[in-house]
């Protein structure tokens, strides 16, 4: 199979130009971006996309979960198309790049294509993944999670945002809701371009991280049920404090966590008190755990030991919980084939690269069940993601988004 160039490079310009104008579609309050799932910041997000894939020559393709295809043809179209992509969708506090650059580093690989006059045998395919990031309905991954076949599609239009608003309800309103049927589509290889979201290449001092393995994660949402009284006449004793409660479960998720390090996490990023009012003690808190690891076995100890201390917890404060799981993968291992295109990428160009196991969620991660998958990964300062101030530097992009255009195009083949 022929292999471009080494001197062939995208053009880092455009690619910065694009990930910045995308940037200003659902500013956020610092800096970053509120382009949350299927709100009408994501459709016009969507448009600005579509449009600019339009004007690339790409015909575009949505399926019933919203996910955009937007297709470069081969040279034989029979042949399954080298996928390429992320996500639009940000957290509410995002930064500009996770997912995105993946999304626009895609569309980078082909305008290159374009501009360099290259055909390559299998089509390419760049795909916008519908609510990768789990944010305003969960689960994280939602949309590759269907197109893999481990999530329900009938069940995942019912679920519902904090206001109780559908899914399903909510990607018709915005006007992506597409006809083709979810997950038919054949995928010769699907490369991820992402942010580390964590600092080891910086610290290292690294350009490209081939990753090799993503941790598995689970989601669980507890909701704990006590007796609202008033904070001031309330004796001590009789108190049924479901905050209390929630704080000692915090205090648990963290300490579990630091029992299996080096690698495990746990934390709860998302906690709702009811009724929420300064002079009344909690009758009711929801709260979702995250616990991570690379390794299945840690995974499941975590979450048995998460469980039986929630009991004990709640027997010694008088409340009642419920526990149900609204988010799970296994940990990842990546396609050999895949992960070494990635790695002859970066090693032909001339860029630094470690192999890394990704801390993450990504489409990857679920895309990798049905077809041969790998990510690449680039820097980003201070490791820092899901916060505004999240950042890289144009340096960083045009190398991660070369190495993916390298792996892409060797994979798909050149004509002649
Ligand atoms: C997805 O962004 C996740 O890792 O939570
Ligand atoms: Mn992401
Ligand atoms: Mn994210």
């Amino acid at each position: 199979m022929a292999a471009p160039g080494e001197n062939l490079r995208i053009n880092p310009e455009r690619l910065w130009d694009s990930l910045m104008e995308m940037a200003k579609i659902g500013p956020g309050i610092a800096g970053g971006n509120n382009r949350q799932t299927l709100t009408d910041e994501d459709g016009e997000g969507r448009h600005l996309f579509k449009r600019w894939c339009d004007a690339a020559g790409l015909e575009m393709g949505v399926d019933e979960m919203g996910t955009m295809f937007a297709r470069r043809e081969g040279s034989d179209p029979s042949l399954p198309p080298v996928y390429v992509g992320s996500h639009l969708d940000t957290q509410p506090t995002g930064g500009k790049f996770d997912g995105v650059l993946g999304v626009l580093g895609g569309l980078e690989v082909v305008r290159t294509l374009n501009d360099l006059g290259i055909r390559t045998k299998h089509p390419i395919v760049v795909t916008n993944w519908t609510n990768e990031e789990g944010a305003r309905f969960a689960p994280a991954m939602m949309a590759s999670g269907v197109f893999a076949g481990v999530l329900d599609q009938a069940d995942i239009y019912q679920h519902t945002d904090r206001n109780g608003k559908k899914f399903g309800e909510e990607l018709e309103r915005i006007g992506w809701k597409g006809e083709e049927k979810v997950g038919d589509r054949k995928i010769h290889a699907f490369f991820e371009l992402h942010i580390e979201q964590g600092p080891i290449l910086e610290d290292e001092g690294i350009d490209i991280g081939v990753v090799t393995h993503g941790q598995g994660l689970k989601w669980l949402q507890v909701t704990l049920t006590g007796k609202e009284s008033h904070t001031g006449s309330t004796p001590m004793p009789k108190r049924r404090n479901a905050g209390l409660g929630m704080a000692r479960v915090t205090e648990l998720v963290h300490e579990v966590a630091m029992d299996y390090q080096p690698d495990a996490v746990g934390a709860i990023g998302h906690m709702e008190v009811y009724p929420c009012s300064r002079n009344i003690i909690a009758g009711k808190t929801v709260f979702t755990i995250d616990i991570r690891s690379p390794e299945k076995e840690v995974l499941d100890a975590m979450d048995g030991r998460i469980r039986e201390g929630i009991d004990l917890i709640c027997e010694a404060l008088d409340i009642k919980y419920e526990i149900e799981q609204v988010g799970h993968f296994d940990p990842v291992t990546f396609d050999e084939n895949c992960v070494k295109a990635v790695r002859d990428a970066a090693e032909r160009l001339g860029y630094s690269h470690r192999n890394i196991v990704s801390g993450a969620g990504h489409d990857a991660c679920w895309i990798n069940r049905v077809a041969p998958t790998a990510m690449v990964f680039c820097p980003c300062v201070d490791g820092l993601s899901h916060n505004e101030a999240e950042d890289i530097s144009k340096e960083w992009a045009a190398a991660g988004a070369d190495v993916l255009f390298h792996a892409v195009v060797e994979t798909a083949g050149i004509v002649g």
